[in-house]
């Protein structure tokens, strides 16, 4: 199962996640990063200036988990643009060594094997970050996705591009595609962490961690994994029924297992 971990905040999460990170850097120095986009990595990347301040990142390679089909690659809002300016400018990467899935028309129809390629080129993805979508989607993968799924254009619920209307002037501004890593791809990277807060994401944490492994939920695939840590605040797990043996759990958990 996943490893739950309960916090008291996203700072709090951000802080814990670092550290792994930090830890993975330090035994390797060009590991690999899945890097997601959203609100909820945000605390995870603020910690990780502080906790990467003095550490040679030269080497780190990351992949982002998605992008707007369509979208212009100067747009604030296309994750190409996010990813520079939320983790490579902050953190110091070297921008040669951070892919997006290129979301261009030009050259679409092979966008995604040829980022499945690069990923394998890179020896895969050690540690996979993760957010949420309060229909249960990770990266762009909506309800329904098939749980071996790779790289590919998907077209957005009507849900996902109403909740990221918030970064757009209007909900019409919001791309209809998207090209996302699929479950597939997710699920070879060596280690996920998957991240979520407040209320609004408790029902989808909880049918992520508790409920049937189904593609009504694509959240659930983690479940197939066999290293995975989830990382919730109090509001977003308090729809987790086994929330008090997580607790336990963790409370006991040896010092030297890390995440
Ligand atoms: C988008 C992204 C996902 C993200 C989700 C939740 O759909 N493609 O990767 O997990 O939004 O976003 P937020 O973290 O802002 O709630």
């Amino acid at each position: 199962m996943a490893e739950v971990v309960i916090v008291e905040s996203p700072a709090a999460a951000g802080a814990l996640v670092a550290d792994q990170i930090a830890r993975l850097i330090a035994g390797r120095p060009d590991a690999v990063l899945g890097l997601a986009t959203g609100s909820t990595p945000l605390p995870l990347y603020q910690a990780l200036q502080t906790r990467l301040a003095d550490v040679d990142v030269s080497q780190v390679r990351g992949f982002a988990l998605d992008e707007y089909v369509g979208i212009d690659i100067e747009h604030p809002e296309s994750y190409r643009s996010v990813i520079t300016r939320e983790v490579v400018e902050p953190l110091g990467l070297d921008p040669e060594r951070i892919r997006v899935p290129n979301g261009s028309l030009d050259g679409i129809e092979h966008a995604g094997a040829d980022y499945e390629a690069a990923i394998d080129a890179a020896g895969g993805i050690d540690l996979q970050i993760l957010g949420i979508g309060t229909d249960g989607h990770i990266g762009f993968n909506e309800q329904g996705s098939s749980f071996a799924s790779r790289t590919r254009i998907k077209t957005l619920t009507e849900q996902t591009r109403a909740d990221n209307a918030r970064f757009f002037d209007s909900i019409d501004d919001v791309p209809m595609h998207c090209i996302t890593q699929g479950l597939g791809t997710i699920l070879r990277a060596r280690h996920l962490v998957l991240l979520a807060f407040g209320e609004g994401k408790a029902q989808a944490v909880a049918e992520a961690v508790e409920g049937p492994v189904s593609a009504f939920c694509p959240g659930s695939a983690i479940q197939l994994h066999e290293h995975v840590t989830v990382v919730v605040d109090e509001a977003a797990a308090s729809r987790l029924k086994l929330a008090d043996y997580y607790r336990h759990s963790y409370a006991n958990k040896p010092a030297w297992q890390g995440l």
